[in-house]
C-alpha cells in the first residue's frame, strides 16, 4: 500500500452530497491510503466551503493528509488520481435529469478541459453531477489526451437500491445478493436487471418467482427513487448518493470481488448492442484500476427492450449536448 497521498478532487465540495461525500473519503472509504482533497467549488460558496475545511480538520482524520479549495479547476485538478465530478445543479419536484442538460452540461466542457491539461496521467474522473451520464460524456469529449476508460458516470446508486429491494422482497441480506445489474441511462429509464442476479448462489428471479412484482414494484421503484427521494425530502438524495460515490470509487480503484461485479456507466464499445460511444451503465468487473464490461449475459426480449428504451434515450442527450456545441 502506497503511502503517498491519493490526490482525489471532489466539485460542489460545499453542497449537499460533498458534506458528506468529504467526511467519507477522509475517513478511509477507499481503503487505508492518505488522501489529499482538492476542493473545487464557485466563488460565492468559498466561503461555506472554508466551514466544511474547518469541520474536516476538527475530525482528525489520520489519513486525511491535507486539503487544498479554489474555483481555478486548473488548479485544484492539478496532478490529481481521482476526480469526482459532483457540482451540478439538482432537478426540483416535477423535472427529469435531462431537464438539467442546458444548465449543467457547461461545466462540464470547462472540467474536461481543465483535467486534460493538469490531472495525473493516471487519473480515473467519476461523474456524478445530473445527467450524469451525458455529463461524462461531454467531459470525456472534451478531454481527448486522457483514455475514455478513465470516465464513468455514477449507477452505483440505482444498484444499490436494487439490491435493498430484492433483499427487503426475498428476506435475504443484502450481502448474500451478487450480480445485481443497472442498464442504460441513470434515469426513469434505467433497466434495473435481477435476470442475472443471485440470491446466495440462487437464480433471484427464481427466487422471487413473481414476474409481476418485477415489472410493476422492482423496475419503477429503482428507477423512479430519485424522484420519490426528492418528493418526501425536499431534496435530492445526498448521503446515499454520497455512499454510492465512495462504493464506485473505491470498487474501481481497489478491484470488485471473484465472482461478482458492479454497475457502472462507461464507454461503450459496441457491447450489447448499445453504440460505440455512449455512456451506458453495464455490469463491469474491475481490476487493478480498470474495468471491463462483463460478456457473454443472455439477453431476453423482455431485457432488450428496456436497454434498448434507456439506450435511445443516452443517444438523444447526445444530440442535444451535440447541438448546445458542447462535444
Ligand atoms: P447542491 O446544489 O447541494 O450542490 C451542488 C454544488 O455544486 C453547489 O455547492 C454549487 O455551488 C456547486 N457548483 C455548481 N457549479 C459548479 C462548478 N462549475 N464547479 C464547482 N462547483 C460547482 O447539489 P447536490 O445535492 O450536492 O447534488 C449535486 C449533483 O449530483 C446534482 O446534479 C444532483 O442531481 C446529482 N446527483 C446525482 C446522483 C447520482 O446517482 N448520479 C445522486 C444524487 C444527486
Ligand atoms: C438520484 O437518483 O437520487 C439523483 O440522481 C437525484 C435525482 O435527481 O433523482
Amino acid at each position: 500500500m502506497s503511502t503517498t497521498p491519493l490526490k482525489v478532487a471532489v466539485t460542489g465540495a460545499a453542497g449537499q452530497i460533498g458534506y458528506s461525500l468529504l467526511f467519507r473519503l477522509a475517513s478511509g472509504a477507499l481503503g487505508d491510503r492518505p488522501i489529499q482533497l482538492q476542493l473545487l467549488e464557485i466563488e460565492p460558496a468559498l466561503k461555506a466551503l472554508e466551514g466544511v475545511v474547518m469541520e474536516l480538520d476538527d475530525c482528525a482524520f489520520p489519513l486525511l493528509a491535507g486539503v487544498e479549495i479554489g474555483a481555478d479547476p486548473t488548479k485544484i485538478f492539478d496532478g490529481v488520481n481521482l476526480a469526482l465530478l459532483v457540482g451540478a445543479r439538482p432537478r426540483g419536484p416535477g423535472m427529469e435529469r435531462g431537464d438539467l442538460l442546458s444548465a449543467n452540461g457547461a461545466i462540464f466542457t470547462a472540467q474536461g478541459k481543465a483535467l486534460n491539461e493538469v490531472a495525473a496521467d493516471d487519473v480515473r474522473v467519476g461523474v456524478t453531477g445530473n445527467p450524469a451520464n451525458t455529463n461524462a460524456l461531454i467531459a470525456m469529449t472534451n478531454a481527448p489526451d486522457i483514455p475514455q476508460n478513465r470516465f464513468s458516470a455514477l449507477t452505483r446508486l440505482d444498484h444499490n437500491r436494487a439490491l435493498s429491494q430484492l433483499a427487503a422482497k426475498t428476506g435475504a441480506s443484502v450481502n448474500d445478493i451478487t450480480r445485481m445489474t443497472i442498464w442504460g441511462n441513470h434515469s426513469a429509464t434505467q433497466y434495473p436487471d435481477l435476470f442475472h442476479a443471485e440470491i446466495a448462489g440462487r437464480n433471484a428471479a427464481e427466487v422471487v418467482n413473481d414476474q409481476a412484482w418485477v415489472e410493476d414494484y422492482f423496475i419503477p421503484t429503482v428507477a423512479k427513487r430519485g424522484a420519490a427521494i426528492i418528493d418526501a425530502r425536499g431534496a435530492s438524495s445526498a448521503a446515499s448518493a454520497a455512499s454510492a460515490t465512495c462504493n464506485a470509487a473505491r470498487d474501481w480503484l481497489n478491484g470488485t470481488p471473484e465472482g461478482d461485479w458492479v454497475s457502472m456507466a462507461v464507454v461503450s464499445d459496441g457491447s450489447y448492442g448499445v453504440p460505440e460511444g455512449l455512456i451506458s451503465s453495464f455490469p463491469v468487473t474491475t481490476k487493478d484500476g480498470d474495468w471491463s464490461i462483463v460478456q457473454g449475459l443472455e439477453i431476453s426480449e423482455f431485457s432488450r427492450g428496456r436497454i434498448d428504451a434507456s439506450v435511445a434515450e443516452l443517444a438523444d442527450e447526445k444530440a442535444a449536448v451535440t447541438e448546445l456545441g458542447l462535444i
